[in-house]
């Protein structure tokens, strides 16, 4: 443990956060708070793979199979083929206070993706 609390932990960086105008800038900064990109980027020994980033073949081995991110950058299977309504929606039905997780079947899995942790960020 003191190894860890003396070699692992660094300084935040905080940064200024964009006025919402600023779609662009504001997006960069919401997905680096989310670090949607840790899950979302291809990585080789615990580290972000250079050019890779939001290009999927990242997965989680589960207890019944293995789950491989989509690869986002693409037209076929990208975001782009979410109109920004579908999208928002995609995360805001988490946020409804009835929503319930969907029951299991048998070799089934629930979602990795932390859905309801990003179901209130507007
Ligand atoms: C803990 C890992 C993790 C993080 C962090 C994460 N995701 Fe995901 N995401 C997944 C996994 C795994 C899937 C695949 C589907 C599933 O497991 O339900 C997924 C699926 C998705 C999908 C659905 C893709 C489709 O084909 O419909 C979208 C959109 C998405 N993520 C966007 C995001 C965004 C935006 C962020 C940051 C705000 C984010 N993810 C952060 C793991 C993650």
């Amino acid at each position: 443990m003191n190894l860890i609390i003396t070699t692992i932990p660094r300084k935040a960086n905080p940064v200024k956060k964009p006025h919402p105008s600023d779609v662009l800038e504001y997006g960069k900064y919401l997905v680096d708070a989310a670090a949607c990109a840790e899950c979302h980027t291809q990585q080789e020994k615990g580290q972000k793979v250079k050019g890779m980033d939001f290009a999927g073949r990242f997965g989680f081995s589960l207890q019944n199979g293995f789950v491989l991110l989509a690869n986002f950058t693409t037209r076929e299977t990208g975001l782009l083929n979410y109109s920004k309504q579908a999208f928002i929606n995609r995360f805001k039905i988490y946020a409804d206070s009835s929503y319930v997780d969907p029951m299991v079947e048998e070799n089934g899995f629930q979602t990795v993706m932390p859905w309801k942790m990003y179901a209130t960020m507007t």
